[in-house]
């Protein structure tokens, strides 16, 4: 048996431990998974103006993303093409030209090599420049999210993320004018594998409740307004987890279930139910339903979003540490006071010191702790909730579907995880069949998943 079967067995719901802690895997991680997915980038909010960039990483590989005069987006290895040092050491900022600290090489916003310090007399003036340009990094968008690859093999953003896209849309485009990424980043180190920090959220609602089930207490205190994964409650006939293509999607649709953490929820349940009939003429029913309701989901490998609570990405940074950079995101139209109100709201919540954010760190870093030393790593862990019990042609909603609480999710991101790690190229690695376009317009002769 070849040991990557071994070590996710996604149809037995068991995954082995040494995939959290193993060096080698980890490269091959790096190799096969970082260096050839669609890795978020930045959103068009973020980079409003000609110039504008911000910093981040692909895997472990530095990038500098700018915005162009012709309003495009560029993404740009963030490493200077002389001898391979830092180029830009900011984390955001607008420029016309970045100089390298260490010989003082220019590159342009577009990133042309532009100006060598001693070109004339010392490279006798034959230095090719247009040789020497910034590495360039593949980019792609989808409702105002840009993604980078660094693979020319891999398929269109639109296919990597296939019919998931129906779900994004109640995440990212609501109704017209779409959503804002606000109040900076809130960047945090944590001490475990990277995996861990992505299905605390990819798939993870079953936690709410033990690990959270103090602030929930202290959150929602004197008010019988229902989260939504509460056990019995009203709402579970209308749970949802899906999964397409290894991305995850836990969702309720009682389109009010975010709220029902906030300090005051009114404010918040009047917008939204003066934005359903918007929601509902954008979306269509049901998807109109899932804005306002309790979602935690994201995208195969690491970015992940809790709507209301946190949007973040995690970069990997060995194989027993990651870093979580987050943000608040809101829809456009929202009051400014609300928009206040949920920088506020995220950072006491899910930001560096939230108090949910403190309730799962200890959780993940234990995970990794318990991973130091070789006897752990030898066993499964389980997974096997909900197996067997999946429908692959729900009539209303794409992927493969179970009820919400069911790791049905945490079950399609590791046989993806799996199936990039097996792959020679991007040709070996399948996609799920599409039951819409790109503009998720239904495609007539698939009606069945
Ligand atoms: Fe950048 Fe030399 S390493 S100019
Ligand atoms: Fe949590």
């Amino acid at each position: 048996m070849d040991k990557l079967d071994d070590l996710v067995r996604a149809d037995e719901g068991l995954v082995r431990r040494e995939i959290f802690a193993d060096p080698a895997l980890y490269r091959q991680e790096l190799e096969r998974i970082f260096d050839r997915s669609w890795l978020f980038l930045a959103h068009d909010t973020q980079l409003p103006n000609p110039g504008d960039f911000l910093t981040t990483f692909m895997g472990e590989d530095p990038v500098l993303v700018i915005r162009q005069v012709d309003g495009s987006v560029a993404a740009f290895l963030n490493v200077c093409t002389h001898r391979g040092t830092l180029l830009c050491l900011a984390e955001e900022g607008n420029a016309k030209h970045f100089t390298c600290t260490y010989h003082g090489w220019t590159f342009g916003a577009d990133g042309a090599l532009v100006d060598v310090p001693r070109e004339g007399d010392a490279y006798y003036g034959e230095l090719d420049k247009a040789s020497w340009g910034l590495k360039s990094i593949r980019v792609e968008s989808y409702k105002g999210l840009y993604f980078g690859n660094f693979d020319p093999a891999a398929p269109t953003l639109s296919d990597f993320l296939g019919d998931f896209a129906w779900y994004l849309d109640a995440v990212f485009d609501p109704q017209p004018g779409g959503v804002e990424f606000l109040g900076g980043t809130m960047r945090m180190t944590l001490r475990c594998n990277w995996k861990i920090a992505a299905e605390n959220i990819i798939s993870d609602t079953y936690h709410v409740l033990a690990a959270h089930g103090l602030s929930v207490q202290i959150c929602s205190a004197g008010r019988d307004m229902q989260i939504g994964v509460e056990e019995g409650s009203d709402l579970q006939g209308q749970t949802l987890s899906a999964t397409v293509n290894g991305h995850g999607w836990n969702a309720n649709l009682d389109g009010q279930g975010q709220y029902s953490l906030f300090y005051d929820p009114e404010p918040w349940l009047k917008f939204a139910n003066a934005s359903r009939p918007r929601y509902i003429e954008h979306l269509g029913e049901p998807r109109a339903w899932f804005v306002g309701s309790s979602i935690d989901g994201g995208l195969f490998p690491t970015f992940m979003f809790v709507p209301g609570f946190t949007f973040r990405i995690i970069h990997p940074k060995g194989p027993d540490e990651c870093e979580l950079w987050m943000w608040t995101v809101v829809e456009k139209n929202l009051p400014d006071e609300l928009k206040r109100e949920m920088v506020r709201f995220n950072a006491r919540m899910l930001g560096t010191s939230g108090m949910f954010e403190t309730d799962d760190c200890n959780n993940m870093e234990n995970m990794s702790k318990a991973l130091r030393g070789v006897a752990n790593r030898k066993f499964d862990s389980h997974y096997a909730m909900g197996l067997g019990h999946e429908r692959h042609d729900d009539p209303t909603f794409p992927g493969r579907v179970d009820q919400r609480i069911s790791d049905n999710c945490f079950r399609g991101f590791y046989q993806r995880w799996q199936e990039f790690m097996r792959a020679e190229s991007w040709a070996q690695i399948p996609l799920a069949p599409r039951r819409f376009t790109g503009d998720n317009t239904p495609l007539r002769e698939a009606s069945h998943g």
